[in-house]
Formats: structure tokens, C-alpha cells, sequence
């Protein structure tokens, strides 16, 4: 299982130093071309979130290769989101009007772009839009600048390099991350957006703001988890004042930004709930605090941030208890602050709240890295941000019970939901039904590298979240199949076939049975998938044909033997 929130997964993959190869399978049903990468040449984008920063000039591109002639006709004649291939064997797509030649890095299969570009957020009776829209009430105008960022498609630099991503940090493996081309990937969270929010606000006059969209995360299947979902981000900076006079100090300057820092500290509600074990300090070792931030006002900053979230949890779990979700009686809502890593914030913490027995994490957080505000023309400006995953909050506001839900069409589960209200869902009738398992042999393949930037990468495999999960992805719980006999083999590839076979109507897969045989040295792997319909009852026929078409790409992509 991927870890659902990013510090622990980093701290254990710095711990661990992880050392699987990623996979090098393509899926079939995306042919990879030849060739080496190609740059896409469109140049539209969603409003400052465009991942297109500068139209490449049309001297660069050679019109008469084989390349922009494929991608020409993608960009005029293509169907959106339809995997093109042409005479000679490229192959590519046009996502929202960019047009993208696959190259070998590319591994996003049709069931995953078929879902691009649905923005729920956008629904206004939607549950996803309900939850966004109870945040940004907390997060509101003039103060923040509430946005939302529709065209999934970023590059690989925002969404990992600008945020300090190390270039072997599993969350880019082709196993955790679903890449367009080498240089695009479908953002695995709403952070890729954050160096374009941070220059648009330098140019803005809020101090803050919000963007919602969609992330996709390679990833499991069960019942929490789904391979696109929703986050929301959070931002709040606080700039150097402009001198009173000439004489006036720097010191002096960042003094007023503290008590500015403070005065708006005290200005915030206190929010009900109970702060189980508060953090004393947050300056530590593991933890620390930016070497060039002023301790009191980073410990200021970060009293700002968790009050700020606090008063949001308050709000939407007091929502949820009015609406009879989740039975929780009258207790008070208890929160409390672990600490956390990002590559993106120090000190970075994640907070959990207890509800119905257990303690949720609900977000990450911290203080912004000081180099990010710089890189965005916001060297004078110091301040926190936060990511919040969705679905979870919305499942449990609603009480959904399975976050493929969130996808449907039937009117029975988008009928139950209205703008600005908060009630429990009630389920429509249960479908049965129908587990089948499929056993195989793993081929005795040799370990092979990542094809990403070379390095060793690959994760664990498993589930993100139906959160913020760990940052951008990447998980170290689980091993692949066989870190020596079969690196080629990864879960999350298989977890892929399943997803673009069956779609929604696999409701759970899990690895039953493993072993290896002593004399052949090979592995073998047992996995059981519920076949289940949220919406009618399968029939037999069409279950079988859905678990014979698994087992037959997982022959022609892996090789394996069927048992
Ligand atoms: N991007 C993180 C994730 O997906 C969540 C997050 C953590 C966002 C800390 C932030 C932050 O902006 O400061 O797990």
C-alpha cells in the first residue's frame, strides 16, 4: 500500500534507500514508438496554470519529420483523448487540446484518459464540488484566491523538480506516475501548480489561495482508492512591508511582518475541537527549521497554519456530526499534529482527526521552502501551504461507502446530492458479487533499470489515497513481486490491466497467495479480483470474458505463465 501521507513514505525511503528497477513494460495497448522523445508544441493552457510557459518557435520543429506531421494531424483531425496510431508506428494523443507523441517513457492507458477532463469540482451538486465548496468558505475571499486548475496535463518539472523532488524519489516512477511522454505527466498532485500560483500572486494582490483539480496516481484497487482523485492546496504568504522611511532597517522590516503574522493569528477564531499532545517546538532535527527563517516567526507561521486548518476541520467535521454521518454521539472532535516531510515545506506536519475509532490523516502541510518563493519572483514573502485529499473528507461527510461512486452517472446517486447541503448518502441497493483468482509464474526476467532518469526507482505498489497521499506518490511498504527474480513485474501494472479491462466494475484486487518454487527459482502469485457493478447485476458471461481478457494481457505484456 502506498502510504497516505507523503513524510512517512519519505522518511522511510531515505531510510531504506530504495533499490527496485521500475518496470519497463509498455501496455499494449499503447504501441511505443521508436523514437526518441517528443515535445509537444501546443500552447494552450488553463489560466496561470498552463504547464506550457513558452511557445516553442516553429524553426525548432522540422515539419517535414514523421513526428510533426503525426503530431499536426493529432492536433487538427484527432478525436480528444483517443490513442491515435499512425502508418509508421508512432503513436500519441490530444488531451484538451494539446496534442502529445508517445514516446517510450508514455504509459497512460485509455481508461485513465477517459476519465481526464470530467471536472466534478465543477458540478455544483456534485459531492466533490459540495466539499470544495465547505473548504473554500473557510479559505475564502479577499484574503485567498480561489482557483481551480482544469487541464491535468503538467510537466515533470513542476509537478516534481521545482518542488525539490529528488530525482530518484520513487513518486516519479513509471509505476507510481502515469506519463504522457517524458516530459509530461498527469499531475500526481495539485502542488505542480504551486510555483505558477506563487507568480501569479506575486502579480495579485491576495496573500492566499486555493486551487482545486484532479490528481492520478498508478495505484491499487479497493474500495479507497481510485486512480484519479481530488486535492485541494492552500497557500498563505505574508511579504516584507515597504520601508517607513530610507533609514529604515531590514530587521526592523521583517519585526513588522512578524507582528503582522501575529495580529492576523489573533484576528482567527478559535476553532471547537481538542488538540490531543499539541507540538511544543518546531524547531528539531528531523523537523527543522529553515536556516534562513527566523525561528519566532516561523513558530508564528506555523501557529497561523495549524489554527487555520483546525478551524477548517471543525467545520467539516461538525458538518458531518449534524448530519448524522459516522454515529460519533456528541464527543468533542479530536485533532492531533504529527510531524511530517515534504520535499516542498519545513517544518512539515500532518494532521489526523479521530473519527469513529480511528485516527485519519486528513492533509500535509508546513512552512514553504524558502528556495520555491524565491524561484517565483517572491524572495521578500514567507508563509505555509497545505494539500488536503477530497474524496476523504467527502466520504466521510457523505458516508459514501466506495469511492467509485464518486464517478458514477446514475441519477440514483447524483439525485441525493445539493448544492451547500451536507446529508448522508443512502445506498442503493447492493449488487452481488462475483471474485474470480487468477494464478501465474512470474517470467525469471533480469533486474532492469527505471527508465526514468536512469535511476532505480519503483515503489512499492498500492494504494494512494482517498487523500492527500504521499506526496506526488511512491511507496516503500510493499515489495514488487520479486525484487530479484522479476523486476519487470510490478503490481501496479497489473492493478493497470485490471483497471483498463474491467474499469469500474472492479471493486477490490488483493494478492492471495505468493511463493517460489526451490528447485525452478521461479515465483509464482495468486491475485483475487471482486468483480462487482455499483449499478446492476453482472452476469456470468460477461465476468468471465472481463477475467479472461485480464489474463490475456497479462500473458502478452509480462509474459507470465498462466497456472
Ligand atoms: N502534495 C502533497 C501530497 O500530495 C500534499 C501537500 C503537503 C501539499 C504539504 C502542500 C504542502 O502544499 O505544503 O501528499
Amino acid at each position: 500500500m502506498r502510504l497516505f501521507i507523503t513524510g512517512v513514505f519519505v522518511r522511510a525511503a531515505r531510510n531504506a534507500r530504495l533499490t527496485r528497477g521500475g518496470s519497463q513494460s509498455i501496455p499494449a495497448s499503447i504501441p511505443a514508438p521508436p523514437r526518441a522523445r517528443w515535445a509537444s508544441t501546443s500552447t494552450t493552457g488553463s489560466g496561470p496554470f498552463s504547464p506550457y510557459r513558452s511557445k516553442p518557435s516553429k524553426a525548432s520543429v522540422d515539419a517535414t519529420t514523421p513526428e510533426s506531421r503525426f503530431l499536426d494531424h493529432l492536433q487538427n483531425d484527432a478525436e480528444d483523448k483517443k490513442i491515435v496510431t499512425s502508418a509508421d508506428g508512432l503513436s500519441g494523443v490530444r488531451i484538451l487540446n494539446q496534442a502529445f507523441v508517445f514516446d517510450e517513457t508514455s504509459n497512460a492507458s485509455p481508461s485513465i484518459l477517459d476519465l481526464v477532463g470530467r471536472e466534478l469540482y465543477n458540478n455544483p451538486n456534485h459531492p466533490i464540488c459540495i466539499t470544495r465548496r465547505l473548504i473554500e468558505s473557510v479559505f475564502n475571499h479577499p484574503t485567498y484566491k480561489n482557483h481551480v486548475a482544469t487541464n491535468p496535463v503538467v510537466t515533470v518539472k513542476d509537478n516534481f523538480d521545482v518542488l525539490g523532488f529528488p530525482k530518484d524519489h520513487p513518486g516519479r516512477s513509471r509505476t507510481d506516475t502515469y506519463y504522457i511522454d517524458s516530459t509530461h505527466v498527469l499531475r500526481t498532485h495539485t502542488s505542480a501548480h504551486q510555483h505558477a500560483a506563487f507568480e501569479y500572486m506575486g502579480k495579485n494582490p491576495e496573500v492566499g489561495y486555493t486551487i482545486c483539480a484532479d490528481v492520478y496516481r498508478r495505484d491499487s484497487i479497493d474500495r479507497s482508492h481510485f486512480p484519479v482523485f481530488h486535492q485541494m492546496e492552500g497557500a498563505h504568504l505574508w511579504a516584507m512591508p515597504e520601508p517607513l522611511n530610507e533609514k529604515e532597517l531590514r530587521y526592523s522590516r521583517q519585526e513588522r511582518r512578524y507582528n503582522k503574522i501575529l495580529s492576523d493569528l489573533k484576528a482567527l477564531p478559535q476553532p471547537k475541537l481538542m488538540v490531543v499532545d499539541p507540538i511544543q517546538s518546531h524547531n528539531n532535527e528531523t523537523n527543522p527549521i529553515q536556516v534562513n527563517h527566523d525561528p519566532k516567526e516561523c513558530e508564528a507561521i506555523c501557529e497561523h497554519l495549524q489554527r487555520s486548518l483546525e478551524i477548517l476541520v471543525a467545520k467539516v467535521f461538525t458538518a458531518a456530526k449534524d448530519a448524522g454521518v459516522g454515529n460519533v454521539g456528541d464527543d468533542p472532535i479530536k485533532v492531533r499534529w504529527i510531524e511530517a516531510y515534504f520535499p516542498f515545506t519545513s517544518p512539515s506536519y500532518e494532521l489526523e482527526v479521530w473519527w469513529q475509532g480511528e485516527w485519519l490523516e486528513i492533509l500535509g502541510c508546513g512552512v514553504t521552502q524558502q528556495s520555491i518563493l524565491n524561484n517565483a519572483g517572491l524572495s521578500d514573502r514567507i508563509g505555509w501551504a497545505w494539500g488536503i485529499g477530497i474524496e476523504r473528507l467527502a466520504m466521510l461527510l457523505f458516508g459514501i461507502p466506495d469511492i467509485r461512486l464518486f464517478w458514477s452517472k446514475d441519477d440514483r446517486f447524483l439525485s441525493q446530492f445539493k448544492a451547500g447541503e451536507i446529508r448522508s448518502f443512502a445506498p442503493f441497493s447492493k449488487y452481488p458479487t462475483c471474485y474470480k483468482d487468477v494464478a501465474f509464474w512470474l517470467p525469471k526476467t533480469s533486474p532492469s533499470a527505471s527508465p526514468i532518469s536512469g535511476s532505480p526507482s519503483s515503489s512499492g505498489s498500492g494504494s494512494s489515497s482517498t487523500g492527500v497521499a504521499a506526496a506526488a506518490g511512491g511507496d516503500a511498504t510493499k515489495s514488487p513481486a520479486d525484487a530479484n527474480l522479476s523486476t519487470a513485474f510490478h503490481e501496479n501494472d497489473f492493478m493497470e490491466i485490471v483497471r483498463d479491462v474491467a474499469g469500474p466494475l472492479a471493486e477490490d484486487v488483493r494478492l492471495v497467495d505468493e511463493y517460489v518454487n526451490r528447485k525452478t527459482g521461479r515465483k509464482s502469485l495468486c491475485y483475487r479480483i471482486n468483480y462487482r457493478s455499483l449499478e446492476r447485476t453482472l452476469t456470468n458471461e460477461e465476468v468471465n470474458k472481463l477475467h479472461e481478457d485480464v489474463k490475456k494481457r497479462l500473458v502478452d505484456e509480462f509474459e507470465v505463465t498462466i497456472r
